[in-house]
């Protein structure tokens, strides 16, 4: 760690692209009232070389550990919200105006991330967390409120997600986690679509590199929101069609042709959501070694029933029964499976998945049956439920199921 400390890590920014860093304001606080007052007025600071540099230029509230250590009750277990290859994150709480830590159970609640992990990888998704996350602002992105470097300490504090991440919300069984609808997943799967794409988009032109369901994490109102930039990477500049990299991601979510060559481009985060797309059609993990044989790979399981409309059935998550039309299915599985494509030419842009969604969802909500509507203000009463545990103490609820973790992959 010490090494990475004093290294000139190459910003890998966003910067340089001219985006304008606007306030994100959903916690309702302006970080960033020096240099965002006019949103039209694009205010690009200097290209950073330094890990100094990008930490001096960010608009993020910098903690200390022992500040952190107060707002989250001294790191206490009972209020881990849950727990990732980085390392766990807590509930903590900071005062709304000023973002200084408070006492728990005061001013507004936020999600801690501590890194436990040593040494330089570590380190750099850390500083492309706040390097990436600290400068983006929109309304699928989850907000980065601060950091804290202090010796070989790296925090992160987020805005709370109340619902927690959708892997929760599709796999996790229980009266805790009841399944969501067709209808909450289609709204999902669309917010998401529109995180990617603003992430795409010639404004950013970001490749995320780690779309799962564990980074889509859920508001009180099911919106939701990517999570975690640590292996996010610049798109190609210039002629150039792709990024080199070192292979890295998880299992079940990475696209062939990265996995084959290290060769990324914004289409291998399409197959990823792809991958995203028919996990929630299904309820069923990318990669499951306890499923019988031949279907421990959802992708190569699934494919060959997506193409045909009267075989859609067997995929599609039998705890949907009822709530949707055929055709709806066979479009969402005709999208799943283009994203899916092997040969990314054929996959969609991300602008094209947001647009079939958006066709999708309109006659969902408008033309929702008294059916739906009254499963929706089931799903409403036990949100409700949820959400005063949520509010004070939320049962920690132990991971009993593998878990697909970001980390160097092979092909
Ligand atoms: N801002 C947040 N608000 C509420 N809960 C959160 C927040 N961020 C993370 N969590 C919870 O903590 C869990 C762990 O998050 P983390 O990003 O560290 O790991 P992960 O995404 O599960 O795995 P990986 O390390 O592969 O990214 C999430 O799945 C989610 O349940
Ligand atoms: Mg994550």
């Amino acid at each position: 760690m010490g090494v990475c400390l004093s290294a000139q890590i190459k910003a890998e920014s966003p910067y340089n692209t001219g985006l304008n860093s606007k306030s994100a304001g959903s916690i309702g606080n302006d970080l960033s009232s020096t240099n965002n007052s006019k949103d039209s007025a694009v205010s690009v600071p200097q290209t950073p070389r330094s890990e100094g540099e990008i930490l001096q230029s960010s608009n993020l509230k910098s903690y200390t550990l022992a500040e952190l250590k107060a707002a989250t009750r001294n790191f206490r277990p009972d209020s881990v919200l849950g727990e990732g290859g980085f390392g766990s994150v807590f509930k903590g709480w900071i005062d709304e105006n000023s973002l200084a830590a408070t006492k728990p159970g005061t001013g507004i609640v936020i999600a801690v991330k501590r890194l436990n992990q040593d040494g330089c990888q570590g380190h750099r998704e850390w500083l492309a967390e706040v390097n990436y996350l600290g400068q983006f602002s929109h309304p699928h992105l989850v907000r980065l409120i601060g950091y804290c470097l202090e010796d070989e300490h790296r925090l992160l504090a987020y805005e709370f997600m109340p619902r927690g991440s959708l892997e929760n919300h599709l796999f996790r069984r229980g009266s805790y986690f009841q399944p969501l609808s067709w209808s909450l997943r289609l709204k999902v799967a669309l917010d998401a679509a529109k995180g990617l794409a603003f992430l795409h988009s010639a404004e950013t032109k970001v490749i995320y590199r780690d779309f799962k369901t564990s980074n889509i994490l859920l508001d009180s109102d099911y919106k939701a929101k990517l999570s975690d930039f640590g292996l996010a990477k610049d798109g190609p500049t210039g002629d150039k069609s792709h990024v080199s990299t070192r292979v890295m991601g998880t299992y079940g979510y990475a696209a062939p042709e990265y996995l084959a060559t290290g060769h990324l481009t914004t289409k291998s985060d399409v197959y990823s959501f792809g991958v995203v797309l028919l996990e929630m059609l299904s309820g069923k993990r990318s990669v499951d070694k306890n499923r019988p044989s031949g279907q421990h790979n959802l992708v190569e399981w699934a494919k060959p029933y997506l193409a045909n409309k009267r075989k859609i059935f067997s995929v599609l998550d039998s705890r949907l029964e009822g709530q949707y039309s055929t055709d709806e299915a066979y479009k969402i599985a005709t999208l799943a499976l283009r994203c899916l494509s092997t040969e990314s030419k054929f996959r969609p842009n991300m602008d094209e998945v947001v647009i079939t969604l958006e066709q999708l969802k309109v006659p969902n909500l408008n033309a929702g049956s008294q059916k739906r509507a009254r499963r929706k203000s089931a799903d409403d009463v036990s949100h409700a439920r949820r959400k005063s545990v949520d509010g004070v103490n939320r049962p920690k609820i132990p991971t009993t199921y593998p878990r697909p973790s970001a980390s160097p992959l092979y092909a």
